[in-house]
């Protein structure tokens, strides 16, 4: 991969990563229950420490972090308002794991063609770092959703007495 083609990838996550940030923290303000709120803070923050690396990384790559145009609607298939203006937490939450799986998968794709093309580890660790963050988000959106009935939270407790399968045997 070029040094323009990669900087315009690092750049698409950097965007991507700067909307979740505006995004949670939107959601953080409009949510009525305050544990869901702190959540929604808490991964915000987390997604601008993300927006800061991919940055840290573009400079690093002789770039320049350049902030693009709308990367949401393509992956919702719609503008983030039509999903924003009148929806409930759980679509809320559901639309939030479609995206932190549209970034998960694009940063998987990243890191192998950055693997085969022989890039620097630490640029590959940096990257592998934000997409497990990435799942923790999601997965912590899962169960909100599941908990939403009867709100269940603070979570731990209640997973800690859950049915977990059993391990294969090997
Ligand atoms: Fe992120
Ligand atoms: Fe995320």
């Amino acid at each position: 991969m070029d040094q323009e083609e990669l900087l315009s990838r690092l750049n698409w996550f950097y965007s991507l990563e700067l909307t979740q940030v505006d995004n949670y923290l939107a959601q953080s303000r409009a949510v009525d229950d305050p544990y869901v709120a702190t959540g929604l803070e808490r991964v915000a923050s987390m997604e601008k420490g993300h927006a800061d690396k991919i940055s840290d990384l573009v400079i690093g790559s002789g770039g320049q972090p350049t902030r693009v145009g709308d990367v949401l609607s393509p992956i919702l298939g719609a503008a983030l308002g039509k999903f924003l203006g009148a929806t409930d937490v759980a679509t809320m939450l559901k639309t939030n794991i479609k995206i932190e799986a549209k970034a998960v998968t694009d940063y998987q794709k990243l890191i192998r063609e950055l693997e085969s093309d022989g890039y620097d580890p630490a640029l590959l660790k940096s990257l592998q770092q934000n997409l497990v963050d990435e799942d923790l988000h999601s997965s912590w959106f899962a169960q909100v959703i599941n908990g939403l009935p009867d709100r269940s939270w603070p979570l731990s407790p209640v997973l800690a007495q859950g049915d977990w399968p059993e391990p294969p045997l090997k």
